[in-house]
């Protein structure tokens, strides 16, 4: 105040002008001197995006973080400056030497910033050894050979049950919405594994009060990771702005029930039985109470919304291509009654439109942030300085048409080489190594083996039971476009179906 003091008496202007000026011409030397300290000036990019974070945020906030680089690629190629500190990738060998297995380029602290728990865990975990023994005793519990033991018939079951929903929907109301649908089927296979008896959503026909609460808790920590200052919104005494800011202690209460049959040694168990069994016996990645809580709720939030919303686009994919629909019915109508998931894995086309709806529409396409290492690193004929952030995004390497033909068509028949019109060859090494909708080496989902059961079982129980299905016209193209907060998920938050 006593400068202000002194230049209000040099000047003769009042402090209350004078503040805000002050304040502006501080942010004007910030700006200033942040774009002319830059380390990544060199790079190629849009001139702000030396100066400021604020373009890049903009997109980020507005759902829109993936197009907005995916344009920036297109402009300026694939190294693009997008903030003073973030560079974006779509340089292919530049995308294997960043995710690489063993690599040096590790997650970036922008994950632990987005959890709200008070323990770091599989999803924020940064130190190359507390994660590889973390990763070690998860990804036993989630092979396939174990989840097909343990849980096949809970997963199937559970897709049989919520696609007879969509038929009585269809039926009774005249229309039902696959994304609720598919969303319920999603959070309560993962609610079940991690929790370890069911949360009966699929049932009930809506979510509960724990799933309710760690979404808004989920989107609350997606607004804070980005405008921290918001976190004040958490003074606010309504419901939803304490579950938004506050939920983190509701929901650690509520996962005490996930400890509970984690540590019971009859009846019904968890996921977390095998974990906590595992790491007595091996003796690393020691597992306690808060560890199970963090965990379930991490798996609740990475397996419902990216399965949910994969499935919704699926289905509004087929549903707009008849002569698909068609085949696709003729096909899951020779599984035997009594099918399971190894009999879906031998339909070829099936498969190849859950792949290419991973393409086109999988649910996770944003940017996976990395940290280069000290000493800086040459990605894409650049020189990159240590502790920049590089980020790759699947969305553009699944539209780059250097790899993919015809890219922004969605087209199944792309995976079956030699069939209805499809390139004779198969797909080039290029186009599989630039496929990576479950993420990429060390770091890739977790999950992926429960996605691919869960969506096989959903799509062949579907296709199977209710044929004939078509879009309802409250369904479009604008009510299905991408909003992007990490994950893709439809504008309308809906996908109304009917019987034709
Ligand atoms: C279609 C469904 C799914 C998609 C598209 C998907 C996509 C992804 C992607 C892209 C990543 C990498 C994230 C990164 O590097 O930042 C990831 C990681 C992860 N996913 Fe999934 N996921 C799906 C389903 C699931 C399911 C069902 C579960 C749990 C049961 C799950 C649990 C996880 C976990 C725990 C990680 C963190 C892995 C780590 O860092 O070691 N995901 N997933």
């Amino acid at each position: 105040m006593a400068i202000l003091d002194i230049i209000q008496k040099a000047t003769g202007v009042s402090a209350l002008v004078l503040l805000p000026l002050v304040a502006v011409g501080y942010a004007l030397l910030k700006l200033l001197y942040t774009g002319l300290t830059c380390h990544t000036k060199h790079l190629p990019g849009p001139w702000y995006a030396r100066f400021t974070h604020l373009r890049l945020k903009r997109a980020v906030v507005t759902g829109r973080r993936s197009f907005y680089i995916h344009d920036l690629h297109q402009k300026y190629g694939p190294i693009v400056r997008i903030s003073p500190t973030e560079v974006a990738v779509a340089d292919l060998s530049a995308f294997k030497e960043i995710h690489r297995i063993g690599t040096k380029y590790l997650k970036s602290t922008w994950y632990e910033d987005l959890a709200n728990f008070p323990k770091k865990g599989i999803f924020t975990m940064r130190d190359p050894k507390e994660y590889g023994a973390r990763r070690k005793l998860l990804a036993a519990s989630f092979s396939k050979t174990y989840l097909m033991t343990h849980w096949e018939s809970e997963v199937r079951s559970k897709a049989h049950l919520c696609v007879s929903k969509i038929k009585d929907d269809a039926i009774r109301k005249g229309t039902a919405d696959v994304y609720n649908w598919w969303m319920l089927l999603a959070s309560d296979v993962t609610a079940h594994l991690s929790f370890g008896e069911s949360f009966g959503m699929l049932e009930a026909g809506k979510a509960n009060q724990f799933m309710r609460v760690l979404k808004k808790l989920t989107i609350g920590a997606g607004i804070m990771v980005e405008l921290p200052f918001l976190r004040l919104l958490g003074y606010i005494p309504t419901p939803t702005m304490q579950e938004m800011f506050n939920g983190n202690e509701y929901i650690l209460k509520g996962a005490d029930r996930a400890v509970e049959l984690a540590r019971s040694r009859s009846g019904e168990q968890n996921i977390f039985a095998k974990v906590i069994e595992d790491s007595e016996k091996e003796g690393e990645g020691h597992i306690d109470d808060m560890d199970v809580r963090v965990e379930a709720s991490n798996i609740i939030i990475a397996g419902t919304d990216t399965t949910g919303c994969t499935l919704t686009y699926l289905t509004w994919a087929v549903l707009q291509r008849p002569e698909l629909q068609k085949a696709l019915e003729k096909e899951v109508a020779t599984l035997p009654e009594d099918f399971v998931e190894k009999d879906v894995m031998e339909l070829p086309l099936l498969n190849a439109i859950v792949e290419e709806t991973h393409r086109l529409y999988g649910a996770a396409p944003s940017s996976l942030p990395r940290v280069v290492p000290k000493g800086g690193s040459h990605l894409g004929g650049h020189y990159i300085p240590g502790d920049t952030t590089v980020s790759t995004q699947a969305f553009t390497f699944h539209r780059d048409e250097n790899v993919w033909s015809d890219p922004l068509t969605f087209n199944p028949y792309r995976w079956l080489p030699g069939q209805d019109g499809s390139p004779a060859e198969a797909l080039s090494e290029d186009a599989k190594a630039a496929f990576h909708p479950f993420g990429v080496g060390s770091r890739s989902c977790v999950g992926i083996h429960l996605a691919r059961m869960e969506m096989r079982y959903a799509v062949a129980f579907l296709f199977r039971e209710c044929k004939g299905l078509k879009l309802s016209k409250s369904t479009t193209p604008e009510t299905m476009e991408f909003e992007n907060f990490f994950l893709i998920t439809p504008k309308g938050h809906h996908c109304h179906v009917e019987f034709a």
